[in-house]
């Protein structure tokens, strides 16, 4: 499905984009980034924020045992 209408993202590419990069994201300018492009209008920021939301928890290594 297409979140973002005027950089044509889906929400597979949201999901990719969050799990391609050891960064974790936290708001659409983040994930377009990550996509390399920009927010525009802004009207799909809820609806990215709500896919980031959705994702895991990332696991915190520590490096100790
Ligand atoms: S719909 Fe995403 S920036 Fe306009």
């Amino acid at each position: 499905m297409i979140v973002c209408s005027c950089n044509i993202i889906s929400d597979h590419d949201i999901r990719g984009a969050v799990g391609s990069t050891d960064d974790e994201l936290f708001s659409a300018a983040q994930v377009y980034d990550c996509l390399g492009c920009t927010v525009r209008c802004g009207r799909c920021s809820q609806s990215v924020r709500r896919i980031l939301e959705e994702q895991p928890p990332r696991c915190v290594q520590t490096g100790t045992f």
